[in-house]
């Protein structure tokens, strides 16, 4: 077992270091920010996500929460596991990453960093001679790139589709594989440029997927086909695969819009316009305000209309905010001039625009209301077409941004429906 080092005690650090403690690692994480440390020592942890709580409180023995760089200067391995957010110019923001290696402890024998955080082609490079630089020429350096999807991070971690690990010396990559032998998945070494481009293109392609079968769903939509027949269908063709083709309001969350704008500007940067990738990230915020065009093609002007908006997060089982479909929706029907509630059974709310009404169950959100709108896919909104919830409205009109509802349910039980690229009116389903 191996003593891995954490900076960052954000989501992907938090995530990494309970799974690795969980594998049986000793696992030291260090952060910056003084209230953090202390309240994951006393057992709080500051997001919402499956199985990290009770993780951390059975590995407890075996991590340790510290402010001091020096209580990582003996560990094997250290993971950067802090943010790369988008600066003005769209690049990514890699300054935390400096920070970190400019604040390196004394490190002796071949401690390895490793790259965890989302960073561009190139990184890597450019790390490896910033550390030769400071004399740490004896520090290796590998790049393992996290796949981690919010709401299922633990699953996603201790079942991977594949660990890659990308390394300048082949020891430094055993040595980051190795961390894995406890898990059943396949690992993909390479050069650490690769490894890099890995990540950024396999999210570049599960956005590519969600743009493409949200523009199929438009053209369904103005065609008279059913989206979520096609999308069963084309999913079937194992060359496809059924992953990632629910049409819906458009991606969001901490990774894909981020990633997407960093790609394009390494591209850019590097003299190269990728055509395709500025098509799918302009897909993506049309169809957000195609919710907008919906909601007046049956109530008319917006004005002084009510709207709830169902689901905050930007999907469900997270109370992650970050570039949700449902801020940019709050804000253009603010604009428009309608008066908008929002419901969400985790996510605070806290990120929309002010004058937006948080409610606290699903009752109180459409009580009154004009439309409800689902925004994510709570489970808790399964049951939305019921008779408590159209008597409460004042137009009993839901638009299904999700598609979560059955269209001919929902119509039965006495509402207005629209899903997203499905036809206006279906006919109930025929049994295959
Ligand atoms: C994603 C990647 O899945 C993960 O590998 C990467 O490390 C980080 O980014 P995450 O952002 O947590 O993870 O969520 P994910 O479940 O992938 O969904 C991203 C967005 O796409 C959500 O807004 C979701 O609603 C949307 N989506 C997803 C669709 O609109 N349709 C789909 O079929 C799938």
């Amino acid at each position: 077992m191996s003593k891995v080092g954490i900076f960052g005690a954000g989501w992907v650090g938090l995530v990494t270091g309970s799974c690795f403690a969980e594998l049986g690692h000793e696992v030291v994480i260090r952060d910056v920010v003084p209230e953090k440390i202390e309240a994951l020592r006393k057992g709080d942890v500051p997001f919402h996500e499956q199985q990290v709580p009770e993780l951390l409180q059975r590995n407890a023995e075996r991590l340790t929460f510290t402010l001091d760089v020096n209580d990582v200067a003996d560990c094997e391995l250290l993971f950067i596991c802090v943010d790369t957010p988008p600066t003005y110019s769209g690049d990514a923001d890699l300054s935390r990453v400096w920070t970190v290696i400019d604040e390196l402890p004394n490190l002796k024998g071949r401690p390895i960093l490793v790259m965890k955080s989302t960073v561009p082609v190139g990184t890597g490079e450019k790390v490896r001679h910033g550390l030769d630089s400071r004399g740490l020429g004896h520090v290796g350096y590998a790049s393992n790139p996290e796949f981690l999807a919010e709401g299922r991070a633990v699953e996603d971690f201790m079942n991977p589709d594949r660990v890659v690990v990308g390394a300048f010396e082949e020891a430094d990559g055993d040595a980051v594989a190795a961390l894995y032998s406890g898990l059943e998945a396949p690992i993909v070494r390479c050069d650490v440029n690769s490894a890099e481009m890995i990540k950024l293109a396999a999210n570049a392609f599960l956005m590519t997927r969600i743009s493409f079968i949200n523009e199929i769903a438009n053209v369904c939509e103005a065609t008279g086909a059913d989206v979520v027949k096609v999308a069963a269908g084309i999913g079937l063709d194992r060359r496809l695969g059924p992953h990632f083709l629910n049409a819906g309001i458009g991606y969001g969350g901490s990774c894909f819009p981020k990633d997407s704008l960093a790609l394009k500007q390494l591209a850019s940067n590097s003299g190269y316009h990728f055509q395709l990738l500025s098509a799918v990230i302009e897909v993506n915020e049309l169809q957000k305000r195609r919710v907008i065009q919906k909601l007046k093609k049956h109530l008319g002007p917006l004005r002084g209309k009510s709207v709830a908006l169902l689901g905050l997060a930007f999907k469900p089982n997270t109370d992650d905010m970050r570039e949700a479909p449902s801020i940019v929706l709050a804000s253009r029907l603010l604009a428009e001039g309608a008066e908008v509630r929002g419901w969400d059974p985790v996510a605070d709310g806290r990120a929309l625009p002010r004058g937006v009404e948080i409610a606290t169950s699903v009752l109180d959100a459409v009580r009154g209301a004009d439309a409800a709108v689902i925004v994510t896919e709570w489970a808790e909104l399964k049951t939305l077409a019921r008779d408590e919830i159209r008597d409460a409205m004042a137009n009993a009109l839901i638009i299904d941004g999700r598609n979560l509802l059955d269209p001919a349910a929902a119509r039965e039980a006495g509402f207005e429906y629209e899903g997203i690229g499905r036809p206006a009116a279906l006919v109930a389903e025929p049994s295959v």
